[in-house]
């Protein structure tokens, strides 16, 4: 095995997931990888272990390096089973090993385990002295569980960072500078609006946190995908600039359609908010997802939502995307509906409550059409484009 190294003693021994497509339903069009690290000093420490069923790999990995009974700590940064689901077997073959975690971390390992386990808790600032090398530890609570931590190797400055900062990016490369730098920051944006979203206000207090530590990061390793070394502050200052809710001035339309009355709507909406300049985005939900859709929305000012009736209420697809739309609370925009109906109507009014109950910003105006847009139903769909991009372009 060629050794995948981030510094003298410290390997990679992660796992990459090349055929998951649906990760908690975010939709990983490009898989993903579950980073693990064997840090080898007078004592050795592995930080984070795989998904279950990757877990022979794993210890395959640890074993061309060292033996595991040579193990002496199982450093647990977050429980959720991408991560941890490897764990027991890790611990039965690393028996000698002590797991470290936070005090919420030796709970929920607790929790999914059992306590069948030798598990020391650590806290913001504890350090853990290897030999030559010093690992210390920051509580992040909330980003995105509350056990989760990240654990920094002093004299190396690398940063394990678990969740924050990675993508679900499989690839056969782990570093930056070995990617095409697009792509990963395209992928870092995707993993950002789909995860860490609703967390914005947690993430700039932390970045404001280790900032005010004052520990110099030179790497940043995160437990999926790349591994940031060659510039580290381009994914730390994209993290800041999409937590403080840096928009541009754009509009994202989302939309489904049953017989294309809502579609015709849709592109008059977009030509009269193309009309006051504003940058527009449209999106079908039958030829789009949702994840898609919320990596748009991330950094517009407007989000208008269009949906046929069915039974009285919105269209399926409106309705998965309003509940995982709702859910990741994306801040700080204002959120526009129209959408067209046969009889008795429904799916504009449930779409205006979902948005309502969830805290949202709605445009005092809302657009219905009765089965087929005439052309003064859509000088008025126009005129409601128009009327949204006035309102963000003040
Ligand atoms: Fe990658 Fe929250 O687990």
């Amino acid at each position: 095995m060629v050794k995948i190294s981030l510094a003298k003693g410290i390997n990679w021994v992660g796992v990459v997931d090349w055929n998951i497509r649906n990760f908690h339903s975010y939709v990983t069009k490009r898989g993903s990888t579950y980073n693990a690290y064997l840090i080898e000093d007078e004592k050795t420490a592995l930080v984070d272990t795989v998904k279950h069923e990757f877990s022979n790999e794993l210890i395959s990995k640890i074993t061309q390096i060292v033996a595991p009974l040579k193990i002496d700590y199982i450093i647990v940064n977050h429980v959720e089973m991408d991560h941890s689901s490897s764990l027991p077997v890790m611990a039965k073959c690393a028996k000698n090993a002590t797991i470290i975690a936070s005090q919420r971390g030796k709970d929920a390992i607790i929790e999914h385990y059992g306590s069948d386990f030798s598990i020391e808790t650590v806290k913001t600032g504890d350090q853990l002295k290897l030999g030559k090398r010093t690992l210390q530890f920051v509580e992040a609570p909330m980003l995105h569980w509350p056990d989760s931590m990240f654990t920094y190797v002093v004299e190396d400055r690398i940063l394990m960072s678990n969740d924050a900062f990675g993508q679900h990016f499989a690839s056969s490369k782990r570093f930056d500078d070995e990617v095409e730098a697009h792509v990963l920051m395209e992928e870092a944006k995707i993993y950002y609006a789909n995860i860490l979203m609703p967390l914005a206000s947690l993430i700039a207090r932390k970045l404001e946190e280790v900032t005010k530590m004052g520990i110099p990061i030179e790497v940043i390793a995160p437990s999926h995908g790349i591994i940031w070394r060659s510039d580290p502050s381009k994914i730390i200052k994209a993290y800041s600039d999409w937590s403080s809710g840096v928009s541009k001035k754009r509009v994202v339309i989302v939309f489904d359609t049953m017989w294309g009355s809502t579609d015709k709507m849709a592109r008059a909406i977009e030509e009269g908010i193309a009309s006051q300049g504003i940058d527009v985005k449209l999106l079908k939900l039958q030829a789009t997802n949702r994840t898609e859709a919320m990596t748009e929305i991330l950094d517009a000012k407007a989000v208008v939502v269009g949906s046929p009736t069915l039974n009285n209420g919105m269209f399926p697809t409106l309705g998965s995307f309003l509940t995982y739309a709702t859910g990741l609370k994306p801040k700080g925009k204002l959120w526009g509906f129209f959408g067209s109906y046969g009889w008795g109507g429904g799916a504009v009014r449930g779409m205006i409550e979902m948005a309502q109950k969830a805290g949202f910003e709605v445009h005092e105006q809302s657009v219905e059409v009765k089965y087929v847009p005439e052309q003064k139903d859509l000088k008025k769909c126009f005129e409601f484009g128009r009327q949204i991009a006035m309102k963000i372009k003040a």
